[in-house]
């Protein structure tokens, strides 16, 4: 992951210096990975933030002996033998009782490092997890969704992608934000409005710029109709009701959302067209496709997904990331919370 911010420093160094600014912890639940252990060095050494480790003690030593780093500097706690696994367990009993969850099945669901993970982050005895490097997206998202749970309002938790793109008309390192580009393949318009609002959010947390959101359709204001258009019509109804003081707009073209000529012409009069900063896809094909388009087209770099949605920050890593990337996604879990 790299990206530069328009005044020529790196986006994610920004990202960084805030981060450090807050003084946050996070848990990072493989501890049995070597490189989320090369990574809490690095976290730690930056001051990105403090670290909790998850996983069998020994297994961790043996990890840090390797990478250097000094058990004393982070805390590590194995939730199988933790004593805060007894009231967790009853914690998450009580969330899920009513799915049909028994009491020795939710402390068997503790004992789960990302389940285990979350409830720290919910207990606020850490403000964020960072996990994926082996466990799969869809592992992580559930432990959020059943731990951590739903922001006030938000319905679903979606992911969004931060685009740096090197030259954008006259600015340098233009960036976009993109969603939903990783969770939900067919919104509906409850759940199209809260991608929009979880991506305006982590547009004020991250980069600090307010959000101007454009719902994206094949149509301007009316020039096609179809029950798709619709889709992105309601979902702006939504907003409009719910969200008042949100700077959106509706339905674009992406053209008109964010060239100022095509916006004049297509969309006159709409504060949102031709200057979108925050560009909502209809659906999970279009959120994918354009990001990767971008990325290839455009050699913008491409940050994500970043999950959003959750009451508190829960981020995914992809497989195949390296230590730096979990370094790089400490940093962004640490604002996630604003
Ligand atoms: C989110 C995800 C894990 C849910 O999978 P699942 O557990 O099979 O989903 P289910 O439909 O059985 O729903 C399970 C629960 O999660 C909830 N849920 C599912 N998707 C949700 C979402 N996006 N936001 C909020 N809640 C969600 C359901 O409402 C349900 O809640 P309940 O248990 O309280 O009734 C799944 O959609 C997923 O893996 N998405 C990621 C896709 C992916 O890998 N993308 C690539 C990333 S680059």
């Amino acid at each position: 992951m790299s990206a530069v911010s328009g005044e020529g420093k790196n986006i994610l160094d920004v990202i960084k210096e805030k981060a450090r600014a807050k003084n946050r912890r996070v848990v990072l639940p493989e501890g049995h990975e070597p490189r989320v252990i090369a990574a809490a060095k690095m976290i730690v050494e930056q001051k990105i933030a403090s670290v909790t480790i998850l996983g069998d003690k020994e297994t961790i030593a043996r990890h840090a002996r390797e990478y250097a780093l000094e058990l004393d500097k982070v805390q590590v706690i194995d939730p199988q033998k933790s004593e805060l696994l007894p009231s967790f367990a009853q914690e998450f009993y009580e969330l899920r009782k009513a799915k049909g969850i028994t009491e020795a099945q939710a402390e068997e669901t503790m004992k789960n490092i990302l389940f285990f993970g979350a409830m720290l982050v919910r207990r606020d005895l850490a403000d964020g997890s960072v996990a994926g490097s082996v466990k799969t997206t869809g592992d992580v998202l559930r432990a959020g969704i059943q731990v951590i749970g739903m922001a006030p309002g938000i319905k679903t938790v979606s992911g969004s992608f931060m685009m740096v793109v090197p030259k954008y008309r006259d600015q340098v390192n233009k960036v976009f934000l993109y969603a939903d580009s990783a969770v939900v393949p067919n919104p509906n318009p409850e759940q199209l409005a809260s991608i929009a609002v979880s991506t305006a959010q982590t547009m004020k947390n991250l980069i600090g710029e307010e959000p101007k959101v454009a719902m994206l359709s094949f149509s301007t204001k009316g020039s096609a109709t179809h029950e798709d258009v619709d889709k992105v019509l309601a979902a702006l109804e939504i907003l409009r009701k719910n969200y008042p003081e949100l700077k959106v707009d509706g339905e674009f073209q992406v053209d008109a959302a964010i060239v100022p000529e095509v916006a004049k012409s297509k969309a006159p009069g709409s504060e949102i067209a031709g200057y979108a900063n925050v560009l909502i896809f209809p659906d999970l094909d279009a959120g994918n496709i354009a990001y990767k388009l971008t990325q290839r087209l455009a050699n913008a770099s491409a940050t994500g997904p970043i999950v959003q949605g959750l009451a508190k920050p829960s981020n995914d890593l992809s497989r195949g990331c390296s230590a730096q990337d979990i370094v790089d996604t400490t940093a962004i879990a640490m604002l996630m919370k604003g």
